[in-house]
This record gives structure tokens, sequence and C-alpha cells, in this order.
């Protein structure tokens, strides 16, 4: 007990260290946002970690006036659906968002919603085909407002702050996770990381698995046991962040890394189970470079921070950097100003690289990797491979559909949302059209190169509502949902592809 209040301690004062270092850095730069402060080491501890504070959050006004404000591009900002019916409108669509560089939120087989400045509107429907000109509506309508408010003590929500009691699930115990209530930056994130692996030593490793192109560390938490006999585990590998703007996935990533570290031997026999006879790798921030440029200067960035070809366009898509049908002939390959830039060629990225070095590193030393979740947002869908064409079929296309179907279930149980399962191509609505292709994508990678039985390619929530600037109200449902949906995971890939139980909803943190 005393023992582990020190580790708790120390780790505490490094955690200040580490928080009062960012600020230093930064000072002249842009008071970044920093999650509420408590005073005391013990109030921290609350805070940071198991989330039982007396005080609320506290609010500073002052946080908001950041000096460089990331969010100031888009003040005259909207998101719009469009409709899509038929290839030609795709065809139509898909020319339109090459020609004027626009950002496409999301993509489907029925709609597309695209983020431009109000100005351009007009210019869009000019260019599309008469039948397209009516056929949208908007969806986030002040995207300036709907950012500042996924930042911490960013604005006060217009709705009330969610009352304690709403909160609280039946067990009544860690329901308020401070961690949980807000988004998190990159720091914080990494010396959160730390304390659980100082604090649970017996079935979590801190891992670094490769440098981003700025010099950060990619860091990923392992959890597991080691069995009594010394064999290799099976590996599943959960990743988020490949987009940097998709915040829902790096939150999801650190819930079910803290929904299963904590939840182990105590009396759940499905997590104890998980924890025995997989090492689970959960890396919520691939694109560490990105994400912290979404926090420090542009909420909406999505790419790494790469230099390309073009001195005033940086940047290159994660997504679609991986040596397997890499997008060589697309638009989006030769224009690095494109968000979907794929690089010059296979692996430019470096941390689309590095993290493939290391998978192929792990399995060379006898790990097999069962599974990849790659967590991304938003539309709810579970995606299989593949995603570079929608005519070619895995050759166990059977079984892929018929874990995600199962997962989907697990979700459905959990929360009541709706995942659409389909392939990655038929996911994106563009996939197969020029300039929009889906080569390249990491899911198909894992699949095709490195032999990955089980890999999925998981869009959060929501459908549209807010996008990428989903309220972080959604982080614990969401993380839920998606704890279920490992819990059914895990029993797949142990009875072997036949899961037996149907898994119940489990308590929220
Ligand atoms: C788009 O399609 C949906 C479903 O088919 C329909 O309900 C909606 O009204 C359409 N929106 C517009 C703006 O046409
Ligand atoms: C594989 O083994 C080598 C040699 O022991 C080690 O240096 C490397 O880090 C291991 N790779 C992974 C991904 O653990």
């Amino acid at each position: 007990m005393l023992l582990r209040r020190c580790i708790l301690l120390a780790a505490l004062i490094y955690l200040d260290l580490v928080s009062a270092a960012t600020i230093q850095k930064r000072g002249s730069l842009i008071p970044v946002p920093t999650p509420a402060t408590p005073r005391t080491w013990k109030d921290r501890v609350r805070a940071v970690f198991f989330g039982r504070s007396e005080q609320p959050l506290q609010k500073k006004k002052e946080q908001t006036n950041r000096r460089h404000n990331p969010l100031s591009h888009y003040v005259h900002d909207i998101v719009l659906r469009f409709n899509i019916s038929g290839p030609s409108e795709a065809a139509a669509m898909s020319d339109a968002i090459n020609t004027l560089y626009l950002d496409v939120w999301s993509a489907t087989s029925s709609h597309v919603d695209i983020r431009m400045p109000r100005g351009t509107v007009p210019l869009l429907l000019d260019v599309l085909p008469e039948s397209m000109r009516n056929a949208h509506a908007p969806l986030v309508q002040s995207l300036a407002d709907a950012a500042l408010e996924t930042y911490p003590g960013g604005v006060e929500s217009p709705l009330p702050h969610a009352p304690q009691a709403m909160l609280q699930p039946t067990t009544g115990e860690r329901s308020d996770i401070l961690f949980f209530q807000d988004y998190q930056p990159l720091n914080v994130i990494v010396a959160w990381m730390k304390l659980l692996e100082s604090l649970f030593p017996s079935h979590v490793e801190l891992l670094t698995i490769g440098q981003s192109f700025e010099g950060r560390k990619i860091h990923a938490l392992k959890v597991g046991r080691e069995k009594s006999s010394g064999k290799k585990k099976k590996a599943i590998v959960i990743t988020g962040a490949a987009h940097a703007r998709e915040w829902i996935s790096v939150s999801t990533v650190c819930y079910l890394a803290y929904a299963m570290i904590t939840g182990f031997s105590r009396d759940d026999k499905g997590i104890d189970t998980m924890v025995k006879e997989f090492d689970w790798i959960f890396l919520p921030t691939l694109n560490v470079d990105g994400y912290v440029y979404t926090w420090e200067q542009d909420r909406l960035w999505r790419k790494n921070r790469q230099p390309t070809s073009l001195a005033f366009c940086k940047g290159i898509d994660l997504d679609r950097a991986y040596n397997y049908h890499f997008d060589a002939p697309s638009v989006s390959s030769y224009n690095p100003c494109s968000d979907m830039f794929p690089g010059g060629y296979p692996f430019q990225a470096q941390e689309s690289r590095e993290f493939a070095n290391w998978a192929d590193s792990l399995i060379k030393n006898g790990t097999k990797i069962v599974s990849l979740l790659d967590m991304h947002s938003y539309s709810q869908e579970i995606l299989y491979p593949y995603s570079y064409s929608c005519e070619a079929h895995p050759p166990d296309l059977e079984n892929l559909e018929e874990l995600a179907m199962g997962l989907a279930k697990a979700i459905r149980i959990q929360s009541g949302e709706h995942y659409e399962v389909t392939s990655a191509c038929e996911g994106t609505g563009f996939a197969g059209l020029p300039g929009t292709t889906g080569g390249g994508s990491m899911l198909d990678y894992f699949y095709a190169k490195m032999k990955v039985h089980y890999p999925f390619q998981i869009k959060l929530r929501d459908t549209g509502s807010h996008g990428f600037l989903l309220p972080k109200e959604n982080i614990v449902p969401t993380g839920a949902e998606m704890f279920n949906l490992l819990k059914y995971l895990s029993q797949f890939l142990l009875d072997d592809g036949s899961p037996t139980a149907v898994i119940k909803p489990s308590d929220e943190l």
C-alpha cells in the first residue's frame, strides 16, 4: 500500500514536471488548453487518473484565448451533406472535389460530407450536374464553435454539464473518471500511459514502436500476462489517430486499454481470459505529429507533418502510404496539397513505415498478430478488406463478414448503436473512381502482406451530426461499446470462429 502510494506520488510529481515543461516550451507560442489542474497531489490523483474530484472541472476563460487560434480558419466554414445516387453522380462529385480541393469528411455509397467555406458553395453547385444541386443539406453550421467545444475547458457547453446522476452507472464506482471526460493532449496521454505502466507492472508495459517525422516517440501500451509455459502469445493490435483530427479514435483506444488494465483480476473472468490469452497492443496516437498539430494549430488537420515536394503543402495521409496497391496514378498522388496525398512512393510517410517495420519485427520474432483494429471516425462502420478494389475479394471473405457482423452485434447489445458492416471499398463510395481510390491502406497491407487474418477499420461515432467534432460526452459511451466489441472479438478468436455465448453489456467505467 505504502509502496504503491510512493510510486503514485513519484509519478504525479513527474506528471507535474511534464506539464510544466510543456507550458514553458509553448509559453511564448500558444497557451494551449490544459486539463484542469487540481492543487494537491491527492486532487491530482483523483482528477487525472481516478477521476473522483470533489470540485467540478475548472473552466478557465483565458484558456480559450489562444494567440494562434486552432480554429480561426474555420469561422466561415460549413459542412454540407450531398446525396449521391448512382455512379455518374459519384464521378461528378469526385471530379469537383479534385478540382476545388475540397475537404471530404466522409464518403459512403449514398452521401458525401464536405467542409468548405460558405463562399465556395455556389462554385461547387455550379460544377455539379443539375440533379445534385438541391440534394444537399448542412450538417455542422457553426464549425468554429463546434470545434472549440472539443477542447477541455473550451467554452461552457450550450447544454448544462451532464449532472453526476446521469453519468452514474449501476456500479456507481468509477463513473466520472476525469481522464475520459475530455479529449486529452499528447503530453497528458503519454504521462498517463507511464503511470499505468508503473501502477500495474504485472500486466502492463509501455512500448516505443517508432519515431515520428518530427522526432516524437510513438508509444503503445502492451497489456498481457506472460504464459507460465513461456509460450509466445498471439497479439491483437489496436490503433488510433492515423488521421489526426479523429480524436474519438484516440480516446477510445485509451479507454479500451484502461478498461482492460483495471478490469483484470477483479472477478471478471472474461477480462482475465483476454489478458491471459492474448497480448494486446494499444497504440492511441499513430500520427503523433498531426495529433499535436490539431491541438496547437489546426483542429481539422488530417495528415502527418512531413514536408512534400511542395513547400506550402505539408503532410502525407498515413492510411494511404502502405506498400500494397499503392495509389500511384491517382490525382491525389500528384497533388501534395490533397488531404489524401499518399506520398511520392510507398512508405514515404515515416509513421506508417515505422509502424509496419515494428509489426514486421514482432512477427519475425515469433509473435502472430491475429487481429488489427484501426480506429477512425466517423460514420459508424466496421470495414473489412479490401480497400483498394471493390472487385477483388479476400479469400476468407465469409469469415471476415461473419466476425464483423458479430462485432456490430456486440455494439448494438451494449448501446443500441447501429454500425454498418461492409468492405472498406464499398464503405467509401468513391473507391475505384479516379483521384480518390483506397489504395495503400493499412487495412489491406496488414491483411495481404502481414497475414493478419482479422483486420478491421472501425469508423466510430457519429453518423454526421457532429462528424469529427464529436462532443466529449461521447467518449465514455463510445469506449464502452468498443469494449464490448473487444470482448466479442476475443471470444470469437478463442472459440476458433464459433462464438457460443452472447456478450452481455458491460458497465461503463
Ligand atoms: C437525401 O436522401 C435521404 C434518404 O434517401 C432523404 O431522406 C433526404 O431528404 C435527402 N436529402 C436531400 C437534401 O435531398
Ligand atoms: C525482436 O527481437 C529483437 C532482438 O531481440 C529486438 O531487438 C526487437 O526489439 C524485437 N522486436 C519487437 C517488435 O519486439
